[in-house]
């Protein structure tokens, strides 16, 4: 088999910088339980619902019926988050070790020896009394750090702030507010954070280097069906998640089922993009969700909210919403550039008539933002304006496979397309494998092949929590405390010099073509330039390749090439918290590089061959 690489300047061609990113989705407790490092869930009690009596899960009581009596009521400080969790000690002689309520956060907490953690909370106590905050063992039993704080008996509500610094490793921790004295004491907004978050800014930093590991050109933000809801009352609304956290309501998503506390919000959505030099994109509610909508005779409100969004990034810190993202912390606007308008709402009633609305209205206010249609132009061109469309495709290997030609045949004119979800799911899929993978690579070299008209791509869904994985597979899984790569997070760690690059022809041919899939590009890093050849073999046999290269206006060096191959000894292959590096890229050095050389692809493998140029 050959495969030709034509590397000459004229026919070379520059992929977008955009052209790969990332698609974050509150999905699989992705962010709250997940980047999101707040280690207390439900921490407003809001999580119940607004109505007394409200449930309280996953905070739980420490006592008996005799000693303690725990309640929700409506005597919050904070007007937009009303509930407050009321607890009544019962005893006079209170269980060693007291009575009160503990929180074991997302599936347990990850306290680590020698790491601090802020505690803040608010408590009203009409008598005073001593609260002894702890961090243990799920079961209590091990303490790891502890402190006693003394509430002054008064009628108004007190802030407290503590730091825990723990002596010891628990990875499936709880928080506990215990304490021995008879009385009334009302609990709110009680925060848990580890004191070291990715630049200050309140994310796991472990889960966040996995990002910047791939180098994402964008972030895509909240969703996915999170934005939409499954009813309207549900879906993400900005100005809910910003401000103060404490004054937060929260909601719950009723497409991936639970609770977020929205500390992860729409400005520490912005914040990430720039802490990941990526370029936010901004995916908003337009009235659609999956059972209900907004008839476009009545859209206005929808329309000036977004406009408000927009200038809450973008506004001057003197401007009314700008003024508030200010206050937050960030007087320099966030560059926001792409908005999309609705996820995957194309079909429905008032899509078309209140997709209008938003776009003519941003057009006038934001003439440089580039606007994103949900319906797919790749096949027939779109109705309405707009600078890119939307592209979701979830199906089987073979097929993703088959789809690397699928921009082949769209029109060069009109709006690009922005694929921002796409994976190999269900049958083949497994929970992550090697298969799932090589067939998303085949088919992102197509997209590479057709980035005149293919502007960006991410990968769906980005992150999953072990404990809570409604959509399957995803590229970064986790726990309180692991974390591993799926073979199609690996496998996009080999793109993540394309953005920018340029792109050369390539050509196939042998009797495997059909299996066989490749790209060419020219990069470089900061002292050396590269051709890199990607070869994805999707068959079950070896094959030996040649691989011509024509056209260079340098030669290719033996020193410093390297290859870097993903397989694996069965197709099937995944990544485990037991085994999590049992399919990953492993590079070696090519003694044999030239513009002429052999290579042999492993079955089932994905290779990437940096060719050092002098
Ligand atoms: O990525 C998971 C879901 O798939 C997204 O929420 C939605 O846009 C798509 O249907």
């Amino acid at each position: 088999a050959t495969l030709t690489v034509d590397a000459s300047p004229q026919l070379a061609r520059k992929i977008p910088d955009t052209l790969f990113g990332i698609f974050f989705e509150e999905i699989n407790h992705a962010g709250a339980g997940g980047i999101w490092a707040e280690l207390v869930s439900n921490r407003g009690f809001e999580a119940g619902g607004l109505h007394t009596p409200s449930n309280i899960d996953p905070w739980s009581i420490i006592g008996d019926d005799s000693s303690i009596y725990v309640e929700t009521d409506r005597t919050s400080c904070f007007s937009r988050n009303i509930i407050a969790l009321r607890m009544e000690v019962l005893c006079d002689n209170c269980p060693t070790g007291g009575v009160g309520i503990y929180n074991p956060g997302f599936w347990g907490m990850n306290i680590e020896d020698g790491k601090a953690y802020n505690l803040v909370m608010y408590v009203k106590s009409p008598e005073t009394t001593d609260l002894i905050v702890s961090l243990t063992s799920s079961d209590g039993l091990q303490n790891l750090a502890s402190a006693t704080i003394t509430v002054s008996g008064e009628s108004n509500w007190t802030k407290v702030e503590q730091k825990l610094v723990a002596k010891g490793t628990n990875r499936t921790s709880r928080l506990q507010i215990t304490t021995n004295k008879k009385g009334v004491v009302w609990f709110d907004q009680v925060s848990l954070m580890p004191e070291d978050t990715y630049k200050g800014h309140g994310f796991r930093t472990e889960l966040i280097s996995m990002i910047l590991d791939l180098k994402p050109r964008f972030l895509r933000f909240p969703g996915g069906c999170f934005v939409e809801g499954e009813w309207l009352r549900n879906a993400f609304r900005w100005r809910e998640s910003i401000g103060p956290w404490e004054e937060r309501p929260g909601h719950f998503g009723d497409v991936w089922h639970y609770w977020t506390d929205d500390g992860l919000g729409y400005y520490e959505f912005l914040q990430l993009a720039e802490d990941l030099d990526a370029e936010p994109i901004w995916v908003f509610n337009n009235g659609v969700s999956h059972n209900d909508e907004v008839d476009t005779a009545a859209i206005a409100p929808f329309v000036k909210d977004v406009l408000d969004s927009i200038e809450f990034a973008r506004g001057s810190a003197n401007s009314t919403w700008g003024s508030v993202r200010a206050a937050m912390g960030h007087p320099e606007p966030f560059p926001v550039k792409y908005v999309a308008i609705g996820n995957e709402d194309c079909g429905k009633k008032f899509y078309r008539g209140n997709y209008l609305k938003f776009y003519n209205a941003i057009r006038q206010a934001y003439p440089d933002i580039q606007m994103i249609s949900n319906c797919d132009g790749s096949s027939t061109p779109l109705d309405h304006p707009a600078d890119l469309y939307d592209f979701h495709v979830y199906t089987d290997s073979k097929t993703l496979f088959n789809m690397k030609s699928t921009f082949d045949r769209t029109s060069r004119s009109g709006p690009k397309a922005f694929v921002s979800e796409y994976a190999v799911w269900r049958g083949d899929a497994g929970r992550g494998s090697l298969l799932a993978s090589l067939a998303e690579a085949a088919f992102l070299t197509g997209l590479e092949k057709n980035s005149d008209i293919v502007y960006m791509a991410s990968y769906a869904p980005l992150f999953v929590n072990n404990n809570d994985q409604t959509w399957n597979p995803d590229a970064i899984v986790f726990n309180s405390w692991q974390h591993y790569g799926t073979p199609s997070y690996w496998m996009q760690t080999l793109f993540r010099e394309s953005s920018g690059a340029m792109l050369h022809p390539t050509t196939i041919s042998s009797s495997y073509s059909g299996s066989l899939a490749a790209s060419a590009i020219t990069w470089q890093d900061s002292e050396n330039s590269f051709l890199r050849v990607k070869v994805i073999n999707f068959g079950s046999d070896a094959v030996t390749l040649t691989i011509s290269t024509t056209g260079l206006q340098a030669s290719i060096n033996a020193l410093g090439s390297t290859a870097t191959v993903l397989t694996s000894a069965n197709v099937m292959d995944e990544n485990s918290f037991s085994n999590p590096t049992k399919v990953v890229p492993v590079k070696s050095d090519m003694s044999n590089a030239a513009e002429q050389m052999q290579v042999t692809l492993a079955p089932h493998s994905f290779s990437s061959f940096d060719l050092a140029l002098a």
